[in-house]
Formats: C-alpha cells, sequence, structure tokens
C-alpha cells in the first residue's frame, strides 16, 4: 500500500473532481449523487479513496466498501438511506449526508481496510435479457441439439442460471416471455429491434460451467456481500434480483472453476463435457459466451480462444462463441452498421463453427451494459424467424 507521503495534492484534487462528475452524471441515484456531492466537498473523506490499488481510486469503489459496510451493520446512521437494509418503501426524505458523513468518520478504519484491499466486481443478473437472445440466436440451426455452455469471467455464475430465469422482453405494453415464467427472478428489458423479436427458443441446457480468475464461492458470505455491495441500491429492483439469484443457485450450483479464460478454457470444457456425460461429442452444441469479461484480457490473447475453439470444434458437431461486449473488443466480430445508442453500448456478437468449419462472423444487434433494452439487426431477426 502507498504511503500517504506519497500522494499529490493534485491527487486527491482528481479523486474529488471524479466524485462531483459522478453526481453530475447519475444525478437521478438520489443516495449516491448526495454521498458524491459530499466527498466531493470535503477533503477528509474523500483522501480515504487514496489508499486504493493501482487504478482503482474510482468513486464507485468507495460507494461499494460503504455499502459494504451498511449491508453488515444495518444499525449504523448511514444504514436507514440505504434501500437495500431498510427496504424501498422506509428510506426517509431529506439529505442523507450527514449519517453518511458521522458513519465515515466513526468506521474510517474499516473503510480505509476494503478500500486498500477490495476491486470492484459484478454479476449483473439482468444481463440474462440479453444472454438468453444471443443463445436462442447461436442455436437457431441446431435448436433441439443438448447444449453445453461454459461463460468466460463468469464472477459468480449467475447468468449461467438464465434458462431458470423469468426474462421479460417488452415492446409497446407487450411483454415476450422466456425462460421459466414462473421464477422469482425476474429480468426485464426493453425490445428495440426495428421489427419485432419473435419468440426466443432457448436450447436444451445439459451442462454448464463458469471459468474466472476469482471466481465467487456462494456459501463465502463475505464474498457475496461484496457484490451485492458493488450494485447501485438507488437502482430498483437490482438488489432484490441480486438476491433471488443467488438463493436458486445456492438450490443448483453450475461448476465454477478458478482460471484465465486464454490459457484454461480448453481444461475447462473437457472437464464440463466429461461432466455433463453425453455419449457422442458430435451431437453436442457447445455454446461458450462472455458478457463484459472478454474486454480485461489483453488484445492479442483474446484470438487464442477463437483458435482453442476452433480446435474443440473438430470434434463437436456444434461450437458457437457468442460476446456481449464493448464495440471492437470481441477479435472478428465485425462493428454493426447502427449503433443503436451511441458507441457505448454493448455490441452482441457470435462466431460459429459447425462441422469443423467456421461460418461467417456476425455482430447481431447492440444492448445496454445491463439488458435494459436490446436491438437486434434486421438480419439477425431473419435468422431466427
Ligand atoms: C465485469 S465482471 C462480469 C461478470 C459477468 N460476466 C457479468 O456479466 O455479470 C468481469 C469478470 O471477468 C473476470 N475476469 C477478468 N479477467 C479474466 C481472465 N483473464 N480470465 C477469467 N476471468 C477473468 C473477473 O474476475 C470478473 O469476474
Amino acid at each position: 500500500m502507498r504511503s500517504r507521503s506519497s500522494w499529490s495534492a493534485e491527487d486527491l484534487a482528481e479523486v474529488r473532481r471524479s466524485f462531483a462528475r459522478f453526481a453530475e452524471e447519475y444525478a437521478n441515484l438520489p443516495l449516491y449523487r448526495a454521498i458524491c456531492l459530499g466527498m466531493a466537498d470535503d477533503p477528509e473523506p474523500a483522501a480515504l479513496l487514496l489508499h486504493a490499488q493501482p487504478g482503482q481510486a474510482r468513486p464507485v469503489l468507495f460507494l461499494a466498501a460503504l455499502h459494504d459496510l451498511v449491508l453488515r451493520r444495518p444499525d449504523l446512521p448511514a444504514a436507514r438511506w440505504y434501500p437495500s437494509v431498510v427496504g424501498p418503501d422506509a428510506v426517509p426524505g431529506g439529505d442523507p449526508w450527514p449519517d453518511v458523513l458521522a458513519t465515515i468518520q466513526a468506521h474510517r478504519e474499516e473503510l480505509r481496510e476494503t478500500i486498500a484491499t477490495r476491486r470492484t466486481q459484478t454479476n449483473e443478473v439482468n444481463r440474462a435479457v440479453y444472454v438468453a437472445t444471443v443463445l436462442a440466436l447461436a442455436s437457431a440451426d441446431v435448436p433441439a441439439r443438448p447444449t453445453i455452455l461454459v461463460e468466460l469471467g463468469a464472477s459468480a455464475g449467475l447468468l449461467l442460471a438464465v434458462d431458470r430465469y423469468r426474462i421479460e422482453l417488452h415492446r409497446r405494453g407487450v411483454a415476450l416471455v422466456v425462460g421459466d415464467p414462473a421464477s422469482p427472478v425476474r429480468c426485464r428489458g426493453e425490445d428495440r429491434s426495428p421489427t419485432p423479436l419473435p419468440d426466443l427458443v432457448l436450447p436444451p441446457i445439459r451442462g454448464r460451467a463458469g471459468l474466472d480468475l476469482a471466481p465467487v464461492d456462494l456459501d463465502d458470505e463475505a464474498s457475496v456481500r461484496w457484490l451485492e455491495a458493488c450494485l447501485w441500491p438507488d437502482v430498483p429492483g437490482r438488489v432484490e434480483r441480486f438476491r433471488a439469484a443467488i438463493t436458486l443457485l445456492r438450490e443448483n450450483r453450475p461448476a465454477l472453476h478458478a482460471g484465465d479464460m486464454a490459457g484454461d478454457l480448453d481444461g475447462t470444457i473437457d472437464i464440463t463435457l466429461a461432466q455433463a456425460g453425453q455419449a457422442g461429442r458430435s451431437g453436442i452444441h457447445l455454446i461458450v459466451f462472455s458478457s463484459w469479461a472478454l474486454t480485461y484480457v489483453e488484445r492479442r490473447r483474446r484470438t487464442d480462444i477463437a483458435e482453442v475453439l476452433a480446435d474443440v470444434a473438430q470434434t463437436l458437431g456444434a461450437v458457437s462463441w457468442v460476446t456481449a461486449e464493448p464495440v471492437g473488443c470481441a477479435p472478428g466480430i465485425p462493428v454493426p452498421n447502427r449503433m443503436a445508442d451511441g458507441m457505448d453500448s454493448t455490441v452482441l456478437g457470435g462466431r460459429r463453427w459447425r462441422h469443423g468449419l467456421e461460418m461467417p462472423a456476425e455482430a447481431w444487434g447492440t444492448c445496454h451494459p445491463h439488458g435494459e433494452w436490446i436491438a437486434l439487426s434486421e438480419s439477425a431477426l431473419g435468422g431466427i424467424r
């Protein structure tokens, strides 16, 4: 950890400016806006963020550390302002900053320790909206094949249970439902495609596994709480959805392997195929997917993943690699003709190998990074009609 003397006044000024920018950008989040305005004004609490690991001194890390503290200690003054602690209907009106500041001052050391040792990590359940869509697209030509899912950068593996969630895609008052309609985990997105999405058919999933540098063990309370702390409590439904998914997965959890998505992919595929125990590899459809994870891997190593899959495709009848990543991130996936919401949106892409041969790579469309909307291209829609 850096010593205090290694920080410059400019470092602290930049941290305070970053809180001011966050408050401005997310003015619709009453709690986080108030906290960030307070942090921007007061150098004393803002200096805590200077204890972060290199490159981590961002408001979201501080907000997560504070959220983690109140989730652990619901008796603290700041806790009553968190919908995730007291429930969305019990949050009082007024300014949370005096209570938040009192909590920060009384728990400075705990916050410093969390900030110095943690990095933000997410597992956003509502991304199931776009994961379900790309699974339907990838398997449109082989819809009934027993399918093995492998997620790269799976975190706690919550997206691997995509078929066990109720996923609603709304368009002008009508909802298309995918997955398990009776599920306690409800995901929701808006269909902004040029013409309405047809029914989406998920393939029959016979095996599933996640690969992550730091997989989150669902029995590790502190790690699960940190994932929850990294969610923004001001966004309605987000924490509730996360908790429902954790409960569901604890009953029946996918295998999670610790490892690098490029270097350890072939071994993970072998183990997962063996565990699924499907007779005859040629009848299997292997779908490897990543959502906001490939972007953390060095560009030149991303192509190693395609090489592993091309090799595996020599013995499996159908292999697909689907990605939901920032524009230009997934190797071989073209930039969509029309980015639905500027260059910040997520690109949905697919590479497929059938009987050992690769088909042309496709950009299927774009979506909100948390699945709040999705916009498929006309050609992608044509592939599933
Ligand atoms: C932003 S999170 C996304 C998690 C999940 N895919 C989702 O969409 O909610 C990125 C994940 O990628 C993992 N990760 C980053 N680099 C990795 C690598 N080289 N190999 C495996 N996992 C990696 C991180 O540990 C983290 O859990």
